[in-house]
């Protein structure tokens, strides 16, 4: 960095000292918030250096600690295999410092062939820490706190050591804000950008510095969170530009993500959500943030909503490990990847926008069922985890496609092998006519009757009451009486609420559907059993390979979603509704003109409570190759 202006002292000694006691009386503070940074053509984050800014002033580091006794060239290798595969962000440039710190029994041992200037192009000083017999040409140090392995940056000058992170460009739109830790609790906005057209930068740790534990299960599993989840330091946008202008930062976290955070997980930033997690659809509808984009097929189909960046982000990017939206299957089911709606009331809800409380859920994304477990397993607090699975599976065979097309022919032979895993032959049902012969008395004989205009009556007049209506006041009272800009898609839901029936009916909706959660615990398909804690499965497919491409015109919206489908059980009887990848189907694309594959999922549904017994049964059906994890990228399975 050359200074680009010098002062003259000719003009006298007098200005200059003016301008000194200017500058040290004055209250503005310059603050020092981190590096970009570039190492063999990658862009690196250093956290707050508070150091006088020199690039040669920095200087790569990396910590390798070992127990074994003798350090050879072949240990050295070995690291570096070992580093290089379970991490992208250390690199070779990082070798030109290393730390070697010896955690074995007594005193460690250097093999006197080990030559690392001539093993290693760009090392230059290698430390050892006093456990090692002192050897030239190394340099015995030692640190202040122990470090773990990985890549860092050091500072000769103070000896000050800085975490990496790496900077990837969210080229799919994924995220609406990248953040950071302030090490306090809380979060910073990432100030940083490097390259990418409209994209942000999303910083992320070595992967090196954490190692799961019993107590923090997900340690290190990077993890981005939709934009209706508030965190300290960040402002929350529900993706409405109003409403992130209008709201200072939030100085709470809210209780679920902070249960994430206690078990590990590193938060890498805020994610795009469907404005106010209402309905949307790309493109016409996204109105103030632009929707992200699904990485599936062509890369110009819908991501669906409303968790739309958490479901685009989990398929696109190897470098996030699992991303936290709400109901989760629409996404999960339209980018393939594992999604679960839990037992509604699974974990608080507080510090989070509401959809409608009484019926909101927040689940998790992953492409491994296996990480996905886990962190069902370690994120809700109050299920019981039960190991056996149910013996009945309930099969809506008019939800089905034939098993002559091509999806229909890869649900088929994934419930084949469920059937075998379980030890169970499906039983065909149809819930309208299950109703039909079993409603309580008190019902219409139809269930679409009773249920027809339940979940719409939920959401519209449920937000109107809790978001709209103090959010309008707020941005009125700040803004001269102006009314702030909404979406069409939520706007027109609020008014539809309005217009039909508002607070009155949000309680006839109420009564609905705890008439339909009773019967679905009793005379339907959740009833909980106390071997098997769910009674049965039921599944229905969600995907079968829909294109919804982002540049067709759909019809301007009009009111929210109406009728009763598969889909609706969980919002009703309260039950866990886990999507999970099942295949792919080829199309003829009209934006690339080449064979293209969309996902198809399939659902499973339990007994309220039974969300770890589901989590279980999909990630064993995983170990027995009967489901396979995703990739990310065009093709779930390439
Ligand atoms: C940066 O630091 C190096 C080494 O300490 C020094 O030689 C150089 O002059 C410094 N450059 C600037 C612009 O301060
Ligand atoms: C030595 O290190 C290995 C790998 O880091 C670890 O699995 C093992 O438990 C360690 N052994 C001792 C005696 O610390
Ligand atoms: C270590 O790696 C280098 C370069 O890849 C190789 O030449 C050397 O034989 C390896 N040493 C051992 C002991 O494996
Ligand atoms: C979980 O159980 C605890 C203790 O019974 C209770 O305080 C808490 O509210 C429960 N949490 C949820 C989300 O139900
Ligand atoms: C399942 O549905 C198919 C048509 O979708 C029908 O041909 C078949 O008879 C149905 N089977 C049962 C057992 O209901
Ligand atoms: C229930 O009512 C709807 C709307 O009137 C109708 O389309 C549907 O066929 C009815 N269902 C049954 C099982 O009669
Ligand atoms: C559901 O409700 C909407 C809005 O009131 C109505 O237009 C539609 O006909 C109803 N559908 C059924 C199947 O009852
Ligand atoms: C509630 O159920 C009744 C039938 O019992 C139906 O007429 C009404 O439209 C339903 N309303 C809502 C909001 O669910
Ligand atoms: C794609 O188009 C070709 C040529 O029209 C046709 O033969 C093929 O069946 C189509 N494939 C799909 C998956 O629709």
């Amino acid at each position: 960095m050359a200074a680009f202006l010098r002062m003259q002292p000719a003009s006298g000694i007098f200005m200059l000292a003016c301008l000194f006691s200017i500058l040290t009386s004055a209250t503005a503070t310059v603050l020092d918030k981190g590096k970009l940074v570039s190492l063999d053509g990658i862009n690196y984050w250093v956290g707050e250096v508070n150091w006088n800014w020199n690039v040669s002033d920095i200087v790569p580091l990396t910590v390798i600690r070992t127990n074994v006794s003798t350090f050879t060239s072949g240990t050295l290798n070995e690291t570096i295999a070992s580093f290089t595969a379970s991490d992208d962000v250390f690199g070779l440039g990082f070798l030109e410092v290393i730390f070697l710190q010896y955690d074995g029994q007594g005193q460690g041992q250097i093999d006197s062939a080990l030559d690392l200037h001539s093993k290693i192009g760009g090392n230059k000083l290698t430390f050892i820490s006093s456990e090692y017999q002192s050897q030239p040409p190394f340099v015995q140090a030692n640190l202040q706190n122990s470090l773990p392995n990985g890549p860092y940056f050091i500072s000769p000058g103070t000896g000050d050591i800085f975490k990496v992170f790496r900077l990837y460009s969210d080229h799919q739109l994924a995220f609406t804000e990248g953040a950071l830790s302030d090490e306090m609790g809380g979060f910073v906005p990432l100030p940083a950008a490097a390259e990418g057209a409209m994209t942000k930068s999303i910083a992320v740790p070595s992967r090196l510095y954490y190692t799961p534990t019993i107590d923090r299960p997900l340690a290190g599993l990077r993890c981005g969170v939709k934009d209706i989840f508030d965190l300290k330091g960040l402002r929350t946008s529900g993706g409405n530009r109003a409403f992130y202008d209008l709201y200072s930062a939030r100085n709470t976290i809210g209780s679920s993500i902070q249960r994430l955070i206690d078990a590990g997980v590193v938060i890498v930033g805020k994610m795009g959500t469907v404005q106010f997690a209402n309905g949307d659809n790309p493109t016409a509808d996204w109105v103030d943030f632009h929707c992200p984009f699904n990485p599936r097929g062509d890369g110009y189909q819908a991501p669906g909503g409303s968790s739309s960046g958490p479901g685009a982000g989990i398929a696109s990017y190897d470098w996030l490990d699992i991303a936290i939206g709400g109901s989760m299957r629409n996404p999960g089911s339209l980018q393939g990847i594992f999604a679960n709606r839990p037992s509604t009331g699974a974990i608080g809800l507080d510090h989070i926008l509401p959809l409608c409380h009484d019926i909101d859920t927040v689940g998790v994304f992953a492409r491994n069922a296996e990480t996905w477990s886990t962190t069902i397993h370690a994120w809700y607090p109050n299920f019981t985890d039960y190991q056996k699975y149910p013996t009945r599976i309930f099969y809506q065979n008019s939800s089905f496609p034939g098993s002559d097309t091509d999806a229909g022919s890869l649900l088929e032979a994934l419930v084949q092998k469920l059937e075998t895993f379980l030890g169970a032959r499906r039983e065909y049902v149809d819930i309208a006519t299950r109703w039909e012969e079993t409603h309580p008395n008190d019902a219409p004989s139809n269930l679409t009757e009773l249920l027809n205009t339940t979940y719409a009556i939920l959401t519209s007049v449920g937000q109107y009451r809790s978001l709209a209506l103090p959010f309008y006041a707020d941005y009125a009272a700040k803004h001269n009486g102006r009314h702030p800009f909404i979406n069409p898609g939520p706007l027109k839901r609020w008014q539809w609420g309005q217009n039909n029936g508002g607070d009155h009916t949000y309680n006839v909706a109420l009564k609905n559907r705890t008439i339909f959660r009773g019967w679905w615990e009793t005379e339907g398909y959740g009833r909980a059993n106390l071997h098997t804690w769910s009674e049965g499965l039921y599944i229905y497919p969600y995907s079968k390979g829909e294109r919804q491409y982002r540049n067709v015109y759909t019809s301007a919206p009009t009111e929210p979603p109406m009728g009763f489908k598969d889909g609706r059980i969980s919002n009703m009887a309260d039950v866990p509704d886990f999507v999970v990848p099942v295949g792919e189907v080829p199309y003829n694309s009209t934006v690339s003109f080449k064979t293209e594959y969309m996902p198809v999922t399939m659902s499973f549904v339990a007994a309220r409570g039974c969300d770890f017994m589901l989590a279980n049964l999909i990630r064993d059906l995983q170990t027995d190759r009967i489901l396979k994890p995703v990739s990310t990228g065009p093709k779930m399975y390439p």
